[in-house]
């Protein structure tokens, strides 16, 4: 039987509408609506269209966004100069540096980037002092793409407490903070990664499986239990003609898709897992859209936070 599809267009517009009256008396308060800095350094193609889709939600949301460039030439200084001026913003309770900064910038330059991002600020959570406190279970800022998971999960009534988990995928951005927030509701988590033995039956004992490793279609059924819920955080684009053809027969509508387009957007998960998963969150429409929400709801809460 084909999986139940977890529809996170539908959950994140439910939070956006839930956060409406937080936002209109925020802006009522403090005479000014809540307000997030989105820094880009440089034009990558990736980075555009996210940082595109995430003005473009926290204005519909009623929040202010502003969108700070700095050319792929700026150094480290430039941008630790940009977040020190954004740190002390008035009209600013937000601010996300989009990853991954220019090679050029040295292999440190994200760490010092988030370490510098004050923590009442970091809505990416990002920043050390905030994933310090999501290690304790404190209440804080937590990194946006792993949160959007734990609200489709209990919105869509997905037992948490007793489950095992497993997320594949270390990443601090994604895994790691993933791992800690089924743990805190009580799951039992295993984190898999590269050097895993025998990835495929560790997956296998998952109640609820992460994926977060960034290769396209990599889980197969054979790393599915039959009915467990399989989380794809996976988003890659993919050009690859042999890859799509794979993947998707002939005349499928992705494959018309990819025909018409040249690419696609696809997931971590297989397609074929949607006939062993019990509930199955589509790429896209699935882990994506709660990103940005969770980006939005922690813009709120830390401006809230800030006049509290
Ligand atoms: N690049 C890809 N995902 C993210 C994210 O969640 N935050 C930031 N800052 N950069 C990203």
């Amino acid at each position: 039987m084909a999986a139940r599809l977890l529809d996170g267009s539908a959950v994140a517009r439910q939070i956006r509408a839930e956060m409406r009256p937080d936002i209109e008396a925020f802006t009522a308060r403090a005479g000014r609506p809540p307000g997030i800095a989105l820094v880009l350094v440089g034009s990558n193609a990736a980075s555009e269209l996210y940082v595109g889709s995430k003005l473009k939600s926290a204005g519909e949301s009623g929040l202010r966004a502003d969108l700070e460039r700095l050319p792929a030439t700026a150094s480290l200084d430039d941008l630790l100069r940009l977040v020190d001026r954004l740190n002390r913003s008035e009209l600013h309770d937000g601010i996300l540096v989009q990853s991954p900064l220019p090679p050029a910038m040295g292999s440190h330059a994200e760490r010092r980037v988030f370490d510098a991002i004050a923590p009442g600020k970091d809505v990416d959570g990002f920043n050390p002092i905030n994933v310090g406190r999501l290690v304790q279970g404190r209440a804080g800022l937590v990194a946006c793409t792993p949160s959007g998971v734990i609200e489709i999960l209990e919105r869509s009534n997905i037992a948490i407490a007793g489950a095992r988990a497993v997320v594949i995928g270390r990443s601090d951005i994604v895994g790691k903070p993933m791992a800690l927030l089924l743990l805190h509701r009580h799951a039992t988590v295993t984190i898999c990664h590269s050097r895993t033995t025998d990835l495929p039956r560790v997956a296998r004992e998952a109640d609820i499986l992460v994926a977060a490793l960034g290769r396209p279609a990599f889980v197969t059924p054979d790393f599915v239990k039959p009915g467990a819920t399989v989380v794809d955080v996976g988003t890659s684009r993919v050009e690859d003609p042999a890859l799509v053809a794979r993947l998707f027969p002939a005349g499928s509508r992705r494959r018309e898709a990819f025909e018409r387009r040249g690419a696609l957007v696809l997931g971590d998960v297989h397609p074929d897992v949607e006939q062993v998963a019990g509930a199955l969150t589509p790429v896209p429409g699935g882990v994506g859209p709660l990103t940005i929400a969770m980006l939005l709801k922690n813009t709120v809460r830390a401006a809230e936070d800030r006049f509290a």
